[in-house]
C-alpha cells in the first residue's frame, strides 16, 4: 500500500487486513506509517519517497502487487508504475483525474503477464463496471452516458488539490474521440433525471470523471456524455473522521443503441469508502489470479463486471 496512511488507503488497509492479505505500508512520512501499523499487528513499513528509487526498490522488494493511494495522481504513478514493473509487480491506483487517467491508458504496455489498472476508484471504475455489464453485444453504441448523483461532498485535502491542479479544465469524449476543454468557460448544465431519491435534476454536464477515459478504452461509441449533480453541503460531515460518511451516491449509465435506451444504476454511501472497497476487490481478484486480462486494463477490462459489481456494499445495484 503506497500513501498507506491517507483517508482512503486506510479503508483499503483495513479492507485487505480483513482478507488477511500480507501488507506493506509505504509512504513518505514513516512516523505515520509506524502510527498506523500499530493499529494492524503483522504488516511491514516500508517508508519510500518517490524521488528515491532505490527507497522504492527496497519498498517494493518481494511484493507481488502495487495499490497506489497517494494523491493527486498528477505527481505520483510515473515513479511507482516503473518501481512496480522493476520489481515485476502488478500495479492498482484510484487515480479520479481525467488527464492523469487519459496519460496513463496513453502510455506503453507492460510485460506480458503483468496488470497495470489505473482508476479503480468511484470516479473511473463504477461507471466502467456498470457499462460494461451493461453494454451487450451487437453494433456499437451510439453513445454511452454515466450520470452521478451525491447528495453532498465534503472532499478530501487529496481531492481537493486534484481539483485545483485540472483548474477547471475538462477532458470529454465525443464525436468517437477525447477532447480537452480549458477551464475559461463554466461547464454547461442540462436535466437528467436520476432514479430516486434524486429524480429530475439540473446537472453539471461535461463533468470529467475518469470514466469517460476508461469506458472509451474498449466499449466501442461515439459519445460518452455525463452529469454530475451535487446536492449543496449543508455542513461539514465528518468524510475525514477515517470512518465511513453519511455521503449517498447514485450512479446511472445508459447505452444508447438503435434508438433504443438501456439504463443500469447503482447507489451506495460514501465514495471514498466504497472506492476503497473496489481498490480492496480489485486487489483481491490480482491476487487470486481471478482477471479477465492482464496489461495496461480498466476495471471493466480486467474483471468480470457483474459478478465484480455484486460483491461491493451497494445499497442497490440495477443490472436488469
Ligand atoms: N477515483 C476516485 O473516485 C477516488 C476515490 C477516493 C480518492 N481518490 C483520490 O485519491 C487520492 C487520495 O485521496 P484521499 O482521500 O486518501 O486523500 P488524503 O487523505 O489527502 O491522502 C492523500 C495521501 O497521498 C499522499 N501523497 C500525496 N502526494 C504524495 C507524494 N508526492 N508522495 C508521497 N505521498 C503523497 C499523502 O501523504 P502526505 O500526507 O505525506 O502528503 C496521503 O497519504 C486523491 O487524489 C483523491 O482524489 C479518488
Amino acid at each position: 500500500m503506497y500513501g498507506a496512511y491517507g483517508h482512503t488507503a486506510q479503508f483499503v488497509v483495513a479492507a485487505l487486513r480483513r482478507r488477511d492479505v500480507a501488507l506493506v505500508l509505504s509512504g513518505r512520512d514513516a512516523g505515520r506509517l509506524h502510527a498506523l501499523a500499530a493499529h494492524h499487528p503483522g504488516t511491514r513499513v516500508r517508508p519510500a519517497a518517490l524521488d528515491s528509487p532505490a527507497d522504492l526498490d527496497r519498498a517494493l522488494d518481494g511484493v507481488v502487487a502495487v495499490v497506489n493511494c497517494a494523491g493527486p495522481f498528477g505527481d505520483t504513478p510515473p515513479a511507482l508504475v516503473d518501481a512496480a514493473l522493476r520489481a515485476g509487480a502488478h500495479y492498482l491506483d484510484v487515480a479520479g483525474e481525467t488527464l492523469v487517467a487519459w496519460r496513463m491508458f496513453d502510455g506503453p504496455e507492460p510485460p506480458a503477464g503483468v496488470l497495470v489498472a489505473p482508476a479503480l476508484g468511484f470516479f473511473g471504475a463504477l461507471g466502467d463496471l456498470l457499462a460494461t455489464a451493461a453494454y451487450g453485444s451487437g453494433p456499437p453504441a451510439g453513445a454511452v452516458t454515466v450520470a452521478v448523483a451525491l447528495d453532498g461532498w465534503v472532499p478530501t485535502r487529496g481531492s481537493r488539490l486534484a481539483g485545483k491542479l485540472r483548474a477547471g479544465r475538462r477532458v470529454v469524449f465525443t464525436g468517437g474521440r477525447l477532447h480537452l476543454r480549458s477551464g475559461d468557460t463554466p461547464p454547461p448544465t442540462a436535466t437528467w433525471t436520476f432514479p430516486p431519491p434524486f429524480g429530475a435534476q439540473e446537472a453539471e454536464t461535461e463533468f470529467p470523471t475518469a470514466d469517460v477515459v476508461t469506458i472509451a478504452r474498449h466499449l466501442p461509441t461515439q459519445e460518452i456524455p455525463t452529469y454530475l449533480y451535487t446536492a449543496p453541503t449543508a455542513t461539514e460531515d465528518d468524510t475525514n473522521a477515517h470512518r465511513r460518511s453519511e455521503q449517498r451516491f447514485v450512479v446511472e449509465v445508459a447505452i444508447h443503441r438503435g434508438g433504443h435506451e438501456h439504463r443500469v444504476s447503482a447507489s451506495g454511501r460514501d465514495i471514498y469508502a466504497f472506492s476503497a472497497a473496489m481498490a480492496a476487490e480489485a486487489t483481491t481478484r490480482v491476487l487470486q489470479g481471478n482477471v479477465k486480462a492482464t496489461g495496461l486494463v480498466t476495471a471493466g477490462q480486467a474483471f468480470a463486471a457483474a459478478d465484480f459489481l455484486r460483491t461491493l456494499p451497494l445499497d442497490h445495484l440495477n443490472l436488469s
